[in-house]
């Protein structure tokens, strides 16, 4: 039973259908297809604003894309010491930006923390040529750490990237399970909140391979294109990447996968929190949690697959998705309460 990562999950029945309904006949391609266009037209409503659209295949492209249109190679990226782009994607921030820096900061429940950033972004400038320019704040929602910033949080970030005038990028492979968790609209959490640049996740929540980087700032869509095709990213049949993001957003079937991810999440941290230690709030589909070593080697001997955190022995991730079905759930609440 796997609770290890919602990208081991299928493909959404839906989204699968509409590859294969994409499928016929000949289409533009090069990102010059009909799906292409109709899902700007789904972003442009969505998000209620003006935006670019780069379907993409991967979120480590969406990020290093995003990062190579706002930062300079001599420019500092400030982000949580957790984040994808500092621990998960082998330099490409820095390889696609030319050689920009990394500033990874701490903060509780993957969250930066407000205070030493805004410490750092006031300090620098104070040894001129010889130190990286403070360029972007780059926010991961919902974060790894399974939490989700609230609105009234991102607003800080808006007055800090106002302050110092930096941009301010949104890492959004979670993104549907952080806007399910804040019930709010794509546009409060996004453009009204500051963000200029958004790498819209769709894989994790239902889609086969389908990402986008979505920019509300046409400050940062110089040559775009461009930074898509040598990234390697401008896909010739690019069509099997938007037909799945168009069914993605059509008829809300994003909203719904990631709020059932997000109620598998909760129940299950509800049925287990009077015994196991949860080490962050459950926010959206993931949940973090403290088991000693003969228990997790229990639970894996019964067949559960889930990831023990790096860096720890008795902190276990399980993920909840789209295709978490509740019986599963159940009989993992099951197997831990037996352990007790
Ligand atoms: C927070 C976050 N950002 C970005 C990504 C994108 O990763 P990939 O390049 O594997 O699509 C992931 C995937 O695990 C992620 O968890």
């Amino acid at each position: 039973m796997n609770f290890r990562s919602d990208n081991e999950t299928p493909v959404n029945e839906t989204i699968l259908r509409a590859i294969i309904d994409a499928n016929h006949g000949f289409e533009e391609s090069y990102g010059y297809d009909s799906y292409s266009n109709l899902f700007n037209k789904q972003c442009q409503n969505l998000f209620q604003c003006w935006v670019e659209t780069l379907p993409l295949a991967t979120g480590t492209a969406a990020n290093s894309i995003a990062m190579a249109l706002c930062c300079p190679p001599y420019g500092a990226i400030f982000c949580h010491e957790s984040a994808h782009l500092n621990a998960d994607e082998c330099g490409a921030p820095e390889m696609f930006t030319g050689g920009a820096k990394l500033i990874p900061l701490p903060g509780q429940h993957g969250k930066i923390d407000v205070d030493i950033l805004e410490k750092k972004l006031a300090s620098s400038g104070r040894h001129g040529e010889h130190e990286v320019l403070s360029s972007v704040i780059s926010l991961t929602q919902s974060t790894e750490a399974g939490t989700v910033y609230t609105l009234d949080e991102l607003k800080t970030f808006k007055k800090l990237k106002e302050k110092y005038q930096v941009a301010l990028h949104m890492d959004g492979a979670r993104f549907a399970n952080a806007l399910v968790s804040l019930n709010c609209t794509a546009a409060e959490m996004t453009w009204q909140s500051g963000i200029d640049l958004l790498s819209f996740g769709a894989t994790k929540n239902g889609a086969m391979m389908a990402e986008s980087l979505l920019v509300f700032n046409p400050k940062y869509t110089t040559q775009i294109l461009r930074h898509r095709k040598r990234s390697g990213h401008l896909i010739s049949k690019m069509r099997y990447i938007t037909s799945q993001l168009v069914a993605y957003l059509n008829d809300d079937l994003w909203i719904k996968l990631a709020r059932h991810a997000n109620e598998q999440a909760h129940y299950f941290a509800t049925q287990v929190e009077s015994q196991i230690e949860l080490i962050h709030p459950v926010e959206a589909n993931e949940v973090f949690c403290r088991l000693s070593t003969s228990k997790i080697l229990s639970l894996k001997a019964q067949g559960y697959e889930f990831h023990v955190w790096p860096d720890s022995d008795d902190i276990i991730r399980l993920v909840f998705s789209h295709a978490t079905e509740r019986k599963d759930v159940n009989q993992l609440v099951k197997a831990i309460e037996l352990l007790y």
